[in-house]
């Protein structure tokens, strides 16, 4: 257990920083307001780690993952003050401090592409993806945005077309560009020194494309999948707009810079991609061979899918499968891009959803807010702010992204009285809060705090092997989690009806509050979740 780096046994807690408490009053959250609260998730929730969504200046086309300055705070969410003491009270609190990075575009109000646009011969230019026309003068190649439209955009005044990958404020930066590469490992650096324990890679398998920018092939139909974005983005095979091979050097370079900060700070660094794919040997190819890339790509299995035990073992078994030799898992069950867990999922097969997310062999990641169940809200097509809600209103992201709950005030306890938080507070019965929830045995809040502890005591539940338990009911999804003698079994009944399990043992925790003590060949009832010592 000592020599276990703190990210493989760490329980993270994603905090979107507009979302998660505001300190001055102005309806958008802010880092003097997560400091505010970590006591909050130290000493009442119980997680190890927080990752906390871009809070780096920015005009906000995408609520901050369109970042005009690498090393700065935005006003609207502080200063660097305010981001070292952060630093200093996660410190005190032995809380550890992963945040965002956005390597593959910058914002188009960076002072880098200001400079890139300005002529073709800047020095600058190639810092990104600048191309001619097409003979008709349309885009270079038939890349499309992930939002949507095609991928280039044309400026009139130097008569080229520029590549984003998102929205046209986001251009993508060229990592080919030795001047660019350098500059974004001086902002990893950057953060380092100030005392971050880590960082999340925003889309960081973008950063390579083909160099000959050929088109993608065209699909008859539309891909299906994780992330099917129902526009013209699902038509293409993304053979050549991302996860080109030069990414693993690229990634090579990067984690460089980590393995120094951590050698010369004594303290493990850590780093985790966001990394959407299907196919798990191409996504744990981004471990690298030798473990020399990224501590982590996200895991976006649990994400989306039928709820089945068979779907959920097969996640896992072929998951562990691909692991390359020391490598380390990760789950996820919802996060700033997702619609809410308990509107996806529904209260009770989110419990067991939160029972299997932290019982699993793997670093979890809570989504803030998921604690007291907050809801999904809806928002009117007019109101939404999210960039892709305002192309395509299903797509929009504002609903899961209100803000954090921490009383039945009108203001949530997010921000001052009289005040309008930026998104509308999603707590019709005044009961997904955390004051409502604190000391209701039955909470979710307390199932998370009690789900948390028993990780904490458990070196089996961190760090142990993992083991399907084969001879249960088709809809049991069951497994065996052992470190040298301490052995925790699971039982995730997935269906709607009871069934009967083979399992002894005393209890540790269930999804029905009503169970207790000694257990013997159970029937769990419907969508019933049980950890055990056997
Ligand atoms: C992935 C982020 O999670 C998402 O919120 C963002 O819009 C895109 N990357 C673009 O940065």
């Amino acid at each position: 257990m000592a020599d276990a780096p703190w990210w493989k046994s760490a329980v993270i807690y994603q905090i979107y920083p507009r979302s998660f408490m505001d300190s001055n009053g102005d309806g958008v959250g802010d880092l003097a307001g997560i400091t505010s609260k970590i006591d909050y998730l130290v000493d009442t929730l119980g997680i190890d780690a927080i990752w906390i969504s871009p809070f780096f200046n920015s005009p906000m086309a995408d609520f901050g993952y369109d970042v005009s300055d690498y090393t700065g705070v935005d006003p609207l969410f502080g200063d660097l003050d305010a981001f070292d003491s952060l630093v200093a009270r996660c410190r005190e609190r032995g809380l550890r401090l992963i945040i965002d990075w956005v390597p593959n575009h910058s914002s188009s109000e960076h002072p880098w592409f200001v400079e890139s646009k300005s002529s073709r011969d800047n020095p600058k230019r190639d810092w990104y993806t600048w191309a001619d026309p097409a003979p008709d003068g349309g885009p270079p190649n038939n890349w499309i945005a992930v939002f949507g439209g095609p991928a280039w955009e044309y400026d009139d005044s130097t008569g080229q077309y520029y590549l984003h990958s998102f929205l046209a404020s986001q251009p993508d930066l060229n990592w080919r560009n030795q001047g660019l590469k350098s500059a974004m490992l001086d902002t990893l650096a950057f953060w380092l020194d100030r005392g971050v324990d880590g960082f999340r890679m925003d889309v960081v398998h973008f950063a390579m494309k083909d160099p000959e920018l050929a088109d993608n092939p065209v699909l008859d139909q539309p891909e299906t999948g994780y992330k099917s974005l129902g526009n013209e983005y699902d038509r293409l095979v993304h053979a050549n707009d991302r996860g080109h091979p030069d990414i693993h050097p690229m990634l090579r370079e990067v984690r460089s810079i980590l393995d120094r900060a951590e050698a010369e700070s004594g303290s493990a660094k850590y780093s985790l991609g966001e990394i959407h794919l299907l196919d798990w040997n191409e996504w744990a190819s981004y471990y690298g061979a030798d473990n020399d890339e990224l501590h982590m790509p996200y895991n976006f299995a649990f994400v989306n899918g039928p709820w089945t035990a068979q779907w959920a073992r097969n996640n896992v078994e072929e998951l562990e499968a691909a692991l390359p030799e020391g490598a380390w898992p990760n789950y996820v069950l919802s996060n700033h891009d997702e619609h809410r867990l308990v509107a996806r999922l529904g209260w009770d097969r989110s419990a067991l959803a939160i029972l299997m997310l932290l019982t699993l062999r793997g670093t979890p990641t809570i989504y803030y807010g998921d604690e007291v169940g907050m809801l999904q809200a809806d928002i009117p097509p007019e109101r939404q702010q999210d960039p892709w809600g305002q192309r395509v209103a299903e797509l929009g992201r504002d609903g899961e992204r209100t803000p954090m709950q921490w009383d039945a005030t009108p203001e949530a306890g997010f921000t001052k009285p009289g005040v309008e938080p930026w998104l509308p507070i999603v707590d019709p019965d005044g009961l997904h809060n955390v004051a409502a929830q604190l000391d209701d045995p039955n909470s979710r809040l307390e199932f998370y705090r009690r789900l948390l502890a028993i990780r904490k005591t458990s070196s089996a539940l961190q760090l142990g092997d993992y083991q399907t338990i084969h001879v249960v009911p088709d809809e049991v999804f069951a497994y065996r989690r052992s470190y040298g003698h301490e052995v925790v079994e699971i039982y995730l009944n997935m269906g709607q009806s009871p069934v009967d399990v083979v399992a002894e043992g005393s209890l540790l925790v269930s999804t029905d509050r009503a169970r207790s003590g000694a257990v013997r060949n159970p029937t769990l009832a419907g969508l019933e979740a049980i950890a055990i010592i056997p």
